[in-house]
């Protein structure tokens, strides 16, 4: 049992308190050259992208796929959690050329991925999904404290008070970030309109190519449907007291606009305003209204 303890603060993010006491000996962690940074905030189309970047490293062969749960193809940086791997001790055990996940902000990321121009693909997702997406996470992610109501929930991720702090810096600085340093910046939504062209987007950034029909498996293989369906990606290995998949699944609705179904009308009014005034002057812009 994990215990939902209270989030813990590091240079003023809150973050789960086991992923804040791996922070100290990531300060010190060497990428390979190679590596590919895979960074989003929570709950914003990750193991998605794991999955499709796992499939393309794989050169589309299912079987090679199947190896392992998506946490061991793809470690997770800053994890840490009593009783399985840590996202260190993943990476020691991944052969080259590696994925690597992280939820981190700039601001707590080890610098050496950013020294060493360690190219990086960013998933973003509309804040309104995320944040619902993430209220039923932390029900059923029992290393988050416990979510409260959903409009108590719905104020803290509003105000930057939830695990990995505010979305809002997130998505602004790692957009910012592709001014100076090898990113591709991606949408969900886009993934979800036409995963062929994203995959395609992906393919030109690695300076890789497959064949037409690979391309076809790996959209296959990588649609909700499968993913649910898959126990190397629906994180249904993990012990129940780690998540709790009855309370709700990891892979729950996969789709765009259903904050329509949570957010009442006066939510979403603040929510607008606080939105304009938080993305006020920049140029980033999300399909909210998808
Ligand atoms: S985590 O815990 O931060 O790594 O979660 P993350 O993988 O970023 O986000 C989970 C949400 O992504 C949805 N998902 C998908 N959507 C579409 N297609 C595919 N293949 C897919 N795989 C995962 C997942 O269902 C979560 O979103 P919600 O809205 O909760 O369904």
């Amino acid at each position: 049992d994990v215990s939902r303890p209270p989030l813990v603060h590091v240079k003023g993010i809150p973050l789960i308190k086991y992923f804040a006491e791996a922070l100290g000996p990531l300060q010190n962690f060497t990428p390979c050259p190679d590596d590919l940074l895979i960074s989003t905030y929570p709950k914003s189309g990750t193991t998605w992208i794991s999955e499709i970047l796992d499939m393309i490293y794989q050169g589309g062969k299912l079987e090679n796929c199947c190896r392992a749960p998506i946490y061991a193809r793809v470690p997770f940086l800053e994890f840490q959690c009593p009783g399985i791997p840590s996202g260190l001790e993943s990476l020691k055990e991944t052969p080259a050329p590696r994925l690597i996940k992280t939820h981190l902000p700039l601001s707590l990321l080890p610098r050496s991925l950013l020294d060493q121009k360690i190219k990086v693909i960013y998933v973003a997702r509309n804040a309104k999904d995320v944040a619902v997406s993430y209220y039923n996470f932390y029900n059923m992610a029992k290393v988050h404290p416990e979510p409260g109501t959903w409009d108590s929930f719905l104020k803290n991720f509003m105000e930057g008070k939830v695990s990995y702090g505010s979305w809002f810096q997130h998505v602004k600085e790692w957009w910012e970030l592709t001014h100076t340093h090898p990113v591709l910046y991606l949408f969900y939504e886009d993934m979800k309109e036409n995963p062929k062209r994203e995959i395609k987007k992906i393919l030109e950034f690695l300076g890789r190519s497959l064949p037409e029909e690979i391309v076809d498996i790996i959209v296959q293989h990588t649609s909700f449907k499968k993913m649910k369906e898959n126990p190397m990606a629906n994180y249904t290995t993990l012990p129940s007291e780690i998540m709790d998949h009855d309370v709700s699944p990891f892979m729950r609705k996969g789709i765009t606009g259903d904050w329509k179904n949570t957010f009442t009308v006066a939510q979403n009014e603040c929510f607008d305003d606080h939105y304009a005034e938080k993305m006020a002057g920049c140029d980033l812009k999300f399909r909210c209204s998808l």
